[in-house]
């Protein structure tokens, strides 16, 4: 690892950093939600979705309580404008659904945008192009007045064209790799875009500010979203909305802290696919706040059905420590785990309590439709009686006395040592039955 000297160490802080954010500890109410499983997500796809699988996953995402859904980049590819086209013609979209598609500051693209939307009851045209330093100089070639009066000419051309439309179409601006741009410069082309714009009361305009590569801490992110928060012009008329991608693993800690430091609105997907590392996973993000009691506003009480349906539609496998979803992140296998969760229950069978604080169960799994009898006890060689013996309870009604279950934990305990696997609840049943029924 010789080479780390060509790394940058510090990425557009903000002129003044300003780190207000840091003083909270709770984000107070459920953000605006987006899903951009259907562009961002699909786009990294090995094999995108079919046109079929567009539709079953457009109608599922509206299922879970998604409002908003980024459904494609129509003028990109025919299957994304066929897609828009099957959802407005067969009436797909409900009334309170809005959907957002995306295109970039080009008068083609645009034209071509709205001859997709037409027909579109709300929808969110979303506008982006490159700000970073490095997309400007290698990319582009242009100098940033040059890349403001891109943006600007885009900004138009949406609004010559919406007015022209019958639907109801809001507006919202990315400055692609925001992350990688000059904090002053980020501001300045914002501002210049919402001045076309001219957002109001009931015009509301979307800012978006994605970390497209994620490229510094956590906190960084945060102070850049403060900084834009506190600067924008239009601020009560802004709706912020943050994208976080995942290169650092700290896609969720940005989500988190840039919530915390004034951003309304999160754009992301089912467990975080999309382009490399992924976008942010919305179900970690909205299970983080249901944990601390806020209503997320989404519906995820039925975990492992979220987790099936997206493997069979996008190919993709949930790995089993994926925060509340993967297979694993309930489970305890150790006997100490297993006795501290079992005291933990009968402590709340007991007691009347209010909050959850059942030790080692971050939530409760019975809330986003885990079972303790499969997802959480689960049987090895570590572990311990009071497991065994759950199991035993819980699948077979054996209420075993004291001395029985500790005799039968170190049968079954070491029955697993030998054969070196998991023994699943029939197996210790079948293995107490031997020693332990009369038949
Ligand atoms: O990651 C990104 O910057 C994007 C933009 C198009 C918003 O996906
Ligand atoms: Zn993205």
């Amino acid at each position: 690892m010789k080479n780390y000297g060509k790394y940058s160490k510090s990425y557009f802080m903000p002129p003044v950093p300003s780190t207000n954010w840091v003083h909270k500890s709770h984000i107070e109410d459920a953000p605006l939600w987006c899903s951009v499983d259907l562009r961002d997500g699909n786009q990294a796809l090995v094999i995108p979705m079919d046109l079929d699988k567009k539709v079953e996953f457009f109608t599922y995402l509206v299922h879970l309580g998604f409002k908003e859904i980024e459904v494609g980049f129509p003028a990109a590819s025919e299957t994304e404008y066929n897609f828009l086209r099957r959802l407005i013609e067969d009436d797909l979209i409900p009334d309170d659904v809005t959907i957002q598609v995306l295109t970039q500051s080009r008068e083609h693209i645009i034209k071509k945008t709205f001859e997709a939307l037409k027909g579109v009851k709300n929808a969110i045209v979303h506008l982006y192009n490159s700000t970073s330093l490095a997309q400007r100089e290698q990319v582009f070639k242009k100098s940033q007045d040059e890349i403001i009066e891109l943006g600007v000419l885009g900004a138009k051309l949406l609004k010559e064209y919406a007015e022209k439309e019958e639907g109801n179409f809001r507006f919202e601006y990315s400055p692609e790799s925001f992350t990688g741009t000059e904090m002053e410069f980020a501001l300045k082309i914002c501002n210049a875009i919402l001045d076309i714009w001219q957002p109001s009361k009931d015009n509301k305009v979307i800012i978006n500010l994605p970390s497209t590569v994620q490229v510094s801490m956590p906190h960084v992110y945060a102070s850049q979203i403060e900084y834009m928060s506190e600067n924008l012009k239009y601020r009560d008329h802004v709706i912020i909305s943050i994208h976080p991608h995942n290169d650092r693993g700290c896609a969720i800690a940005e989500a988190e802290m840039g919530l915390l430091a004034g951003a309304q609105r999160v754009e992301g997907t089912l467990f975080g696919n999309g382009e490399r590392t992924g976008n942010v996973d919305l179900v970690t993000v909205a299970l983080n706040l249901f944990s601390h009691g806020i209503d997320p506003k989404l519906n995820f009480e039925n975990i492992p059905d979220v987790v099936h349906f997206y493997e069979r539609i996008t190919g993709m496998f949930v790995p089993p420590r994926q925060p509340y979803s993967g297979e694993l992140v309930f489970a305890a296998f150790s006997g100490s785990h297993q006795d501290a969760i079992a005291k933990g229950m009968q402590y709340r069978g007991d007691h009347q309590i209010t909050g959850w604080s059942v030790p080692y169960l971050p939530i409760d799994p019975q809330d986003i439709g885990r079972e303790y009898g499969s997802d959480v006890i689960r049987i090895n060689s570590q572990s311990g009686k009071g497991g065994i013996g759950f199991i035993l309870n819980e699948n077979y009604g054996f209420d075993l006395p004291p001395k029985m279950r500790e005799d039968i934990g170190y049968t079954v305990k070491n029955a697993s040592d030998h054969l070196n696997k998991e023994l699943k609840p029939n197996e210790v049943y079948e293995i107490f039955k031997k020693d332990y029924v009369n038949v």
